[in-house]
């Protein structure tokens, strides 16, 4: 099964937006050779452009909020597009998760006209992602609005209880 047939499969299931998503994340780790670690950021519903780590695949991270315009993550929330580095050692904006990491991209997901969240990968090979990897990724963030939404209504709820 290629790629994106099994990354449709993954999120068609009858179970939660975390099991969904965490299902996701693990497939880019397993199945894109240059994929170290996969993770979503959702917009945190309680606290105003800051970003909150939601699923992810690889090694957990101490960067569990990222405010902004921080690092990759936060320029991409900011700027609402994607960013490809090649060589996270000439980013001056730019939090380290692990030495190891070589080169990352980061993917806005909009659902509804709004940012909801992002698509976070990391390699730990200088220049690890494509046009090609981004334009998949972008299919997968469409892919995964939705459900990114319903992992951040989850969020409120928690905020509210
Ligand atoms: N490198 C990211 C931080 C998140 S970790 O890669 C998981 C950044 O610069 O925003």
């Amino acid at each position: 099964m290629d790629l994106r047939a099994e990354l449709l499969e993954a999120v068609s299931g009858a179970d939660g937006p975390s099991e969904k998503l965490g299902r996701v994340c693990a497939l880019l780790l397993d199945r894109m050779p240059t994929c170290d670690w996969a993770g979503y950021y959702v917009v945190d519903p309680s606290e105003p452009r800051m970003l909150v780590l939601g699923p992810f695949a690889g090694e957990p991270t101490e960067h569990v909020h990222i405010r902004f315009g921080e690092g990759v993550c936060g320029q991409a929330a900011s700027a609402l597009r994607t960013f490809i580095i090649d060589d996270v050692s000439a980013e001056p904006n730019y939090l380290s998760c692990s030495p190891a990491v070589k080169s990352e991209i980061v993917v806005p997901v909009f659902h509804e006209g709004r940012l909801i969240g992002e698509l976070d990968l990391d390699s730990h090979q200088a220049s690890g992602f494509s046009t090609g990897d981004s334009a998949m990724l972008g299919w997968l963030a469409e892919l995964t609005a939705g459900t990114l939404a319903e992992f951040e209504a989850l969020l409120r709820e928690d905020g509210c209880s």
